[in-house]
């Protein structure tokens, strides 16, 4: 005792010679870091991106290179041969979600840094509350064999199916049309081949695992930028990358039949009426370029955005468009999405949809100040075209930096209504999460 605490006095006086060790999930490397790179025993410190590294629990197994195989350039134009039928109706009918341990962890460390009883107590709830697992990055995609594998053996001894949700979120040039999450493959640099290896490596592992039911949201923010924000030139010149990326997860993951919901923006974004056509245009288009697959279920809206599924009154940031919620904007968009023959049906994202009215503008997407966690997960959604309300984006884990000279700040996350010090997207963010738990509504 007397000589660790002898130790710690002596790190605090030579802090250049010896860095302190990071606990679990902070940050501990990237660049412009000068903080500690060494984790504490039973994390390992990861490369999450050039900008971040990260104390994750366990030692440094997943691979951080792309895989040796070479991916086919052009994707084929069949559907893969081995496709299964899905089943009929609402894929989450019948099934259990698989909780990722991931976010569990996140939230339990969470947890132990609030010191009021009543609010550590309301926050360790979380925990229990299933929310989708993002892989932003192929170092992370052989995670998800282990929570495959997991949810394989939960569902042997429980006797009941499991689900388990993920975000295919690599595209390359990704985010066109803001900074925040900017992605890890360049076009410039081999990244349409590079994304068609990290798809290659989930498929890989859904494969393994038939017992268990994959839902899957396809690369929020871009098929929406293809339809609005074409004047971005870093947009116009993703258009073909995303397009063909996207018609490739599609068929390779419905080889190994993963229910897929094609992310579809929000009210505030595509909802506007001028869009919906436009939007629904595009989702039926690729759907038929890919060649149908059954598996693909439908569009998910709202991804980490702050909508309400139904609005008591419009917030009045809405004001000019009749769609100011995703219930409108869902029941305006399904009629143009039949009528192309793309499968109408929905999952809304309400993980931080709890508190409304505090945006000073709807476009403003940034750890908004005052949100609140929103709706629990629920297959009881009021409407036939929803098939389930969700939790996407994981409450806590940071939409962006508000860090100016970040390379990837984006000014959104330092306007008015932007919670200050935020660290870098998809990072943990303390104190927005204990904001959001304090702001639960319902409450928890
Ligand atoms: C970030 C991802 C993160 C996701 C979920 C996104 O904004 O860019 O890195 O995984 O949010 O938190």
């Amino acid at each position: 005792m007397f000589k660790s605490t002898a130790f710690l006095a002596l790190l605090s006086l030579v802090p250049t010679l010896v860095s302190a060790q990071q606990p679990l999930y902070a940050q501990c490397g990237g660049i412009g870091w000068s903080g500690g790179t060494t984790c504490v025993s039973g994390a390992t410190c990861q490369k999450l991106n050039d900008y971040y590294s990260q104390c994750l629990p366990g030692s440094a197994t997943t691979p951080t290179t792309t895989p040796t195989t070479t991916p086919t350039t052009t994707p084929t134009t069949s559907v893969p041969t081995g496709t299964t039928t899905p089943a009929a109706g609402n894929p989450y009918t019948g099934y259990t979600i698989y909780l990722t341990p991931y976010y569990a962890d996140e939230v339990k460390a969470a947890a132990a840094l609030i010191s009021d009883a009543t609010q550590k107590a309301k926050a360790l709830k979380v925990a229990n509350i299933p929310t989708f697992t993002w892989f932003d990055v192929i170092a992370k995609t052989s995670t998800l064999g282990t929570y495959l594998a997991d949810a394989s053996a939960k569902g042997k001894a429980s006797g009941q199916k499991y689900l388990v949700q993920i975000v295919v979120y690599d595209l390359p040039d990704r985010d066109c049309a803001a900074l925040a999450s900017n992605g890890e493959f360049s076009i410039a640099n081999d990244g349409l081949n590079k994304y068609y290896g990290y798809i290659d490596q989930l498929v890989a592992q859904i494969k393994k695992y038939p017992d268990v039911r994959v839902v899957a949201v396809i690369e929020p923010d871009s098929l929406a930028n293809l339809v609005t924000n074409l004047n971005v030139a870093k947009c116009s010149g993703a258009q073909t990358a995303y397009k063909t990326g996207t018609i490739y997860a599609l068929k390779q993951l419905n080889s190994v039949g993963v229910y897929m919901y094609l992310d579809a923006g929000h009210a505030g974004w595509l909802g506007w009426p001028a869009n919906l056509t436009p939007a629904a245009q595009l989702f039926a288009q690729l759907y038929r370029d890919a060649g149908s697959p059954p598996f693909v279920r439908g569009l998910a809206t709202n991804v980490a955005n702050y909508n309400a599924l139904s609005a008591s009154s419009p917030d009045p940031v809405t004001q000019g468009n009749s769609n100011y919620d995703e219930i409108h904007y869902i029941n305006a968009l399904a009629p143009a999405l039949s009528s192309g023959g793309f499968p109408a049906h929905f999952i809304v994202d309400q993980g931080r949809s709890g508190v409304q009215n505090i945006r000073s503008a709807w476009g403003d997407w940034c750890n908004v100040k005052g949100a609140g966690f929103g709706m629990r997960p629920t297959l009881n959604t009021g409407s036939s075209l929803i098939d389930a309300i969700v939790w996407i984006k994981p409450g806590g884990e940071c939409d962006g930096t508000s860090n100016t000279s970040s390379p990837r700040y984006d000014a959104h996350c330092g306007l008015s209504d932007a919670a200050p010090n935020a660290p870098e997207a998809g990072t943990w963010f303390q104190s927005y999460f204990e904001t959001l738990v304090k702001n639960a509504n319902p409450a928890l």
